[in-house]
Formats: structure tokens, C-alpha cells, sequence
């Protein structure tokens, strides 16, 4: 295993982290939490990184960071968008608002925009189930929204 293309920031970095949490199989998770905490996701180059010094094949780490919906592989956008999937917002139609996003704004669930502008993502309930379905946009919340209410809202973030 190697990581030729990391940079000594990174293997410095990946070893001050392995240190701090362990380097047994079983931390791999908090590993990954780490470096999602220092960098708000999980950059390739220090999963490499990490990898090499723990000596736990990449594809594996991948493997467990893909299946934890906790984990990006992307970095935040300027706007999060929270799309409530608790049970009211589901059956009032959270799944149709997901989809109209993920299309206005061509990026799939967890992942942020090509200009970084936006985050889409999903939550459990928001606690205001007498609004669904409802969308978070950073700590503002929307109501009753339908797919062009909500495309609406988002073109408002937009030319911020
Ligand atoms: S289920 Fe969406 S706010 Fe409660």
C-alpha cells in the first residue's frame, strides 16, 4: 500500500490522528469521524493517508464510509438543505421534494453542488410535523412546501 500522491502535511497529519484515536480495525469509524470533524468530510487524500498507517486496505475504509450516511465524500456547500424524511414529511411527500432538488440542482442526496453552493441532504423529523413536508435551509425552516414552492426557495438562496 502506499500513498505517493499525499502530500507530508497529510501523512503528518493522518499519524497525529491514528495516534490520538488507535490503529486497530476496530477504529475505523472513529477514525473516519476525526477526519470528517477536522475537515467537515472525508478527503481522499487522507483516507490514503490513514490507510497506509493503519495498514487497512482503502477500499475498505471506503467500503465503511460509504455504507454510514453520517460520512461525506464532498465538502459542505455554503447553504445546507435538509430535507425532513421523518414519517408526516414522508408520506406528504419528502421523497418527491428530494428528487425535484437533486434534479433543479443536478446533485444526489449527502452531496454538494458542482459551484459549492448548495448541500443536499436529509433528515429525521425537524419537529414541526404539522408543516410537512418540510425543508431546512441552514436554520431557517419552509412548510407545506411542494417541488416548485421548494425550487422557488432554493432560487432565492441562489442569487444570494
Ligand atoms: S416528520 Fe418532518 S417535521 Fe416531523
Amino acid at each position: 500500500m502506499s500513498c505517493q500522491g499525499c502530500e507530508s502535511s497529510t501523512i503528518e497529519e493522518a499519524r497525529d490522528i491514528v495516534s490520538a484515536v488507535g490503529s486497530t480495525r476496530d477504529k475505523v469509524i472513529p477514525l473516519l469521524q476525526e477526519i470528517q470533524k477536522r475537515h467537515g468530510y472525508l478527503p481522499e487524500d487522507m483516507i490514503e493517508a490513514v490507510s497506509k498507517e493503519i495498514g487497512v486496505p482503502s477500499s475498505e475504509i471506503y467500503g465503511v464510509a460509504t455504507f454510514y450516511s453520517q460520512f461525506r465524500s464532498t465538502p459542505m456547500g455554503e447553504h445546507l438543505i435538509k430535507v425532513c424524511k421523518g414519517t408526516a414529511c414522508h408520506v406528504s411527500g419528502a421523497e418527491v421534494l428530494i428528487s425535484s432538488l437533486s434534479d433543479e440542482l443536478n446533485v444526489g442526496e449527502g452531496a454538494t453542488t458542482g459551484d459549492g453552493v448548495f448541500t443536499l441532504d436529509s433528515v429525521a423529523c425537524l419537529g414541526c410535523c404539522s408543516l410537512a413536508p418540510v425543508v431546512m435551509i441552514d436554520e431557517k425552516v419552509y412548510g407545506k412546501l411542494t417541488p416548485s414552492k421548494i425550487r422557488k426557495v432554493v432560487k432565492g438562496y441562489s442569487s444570494d
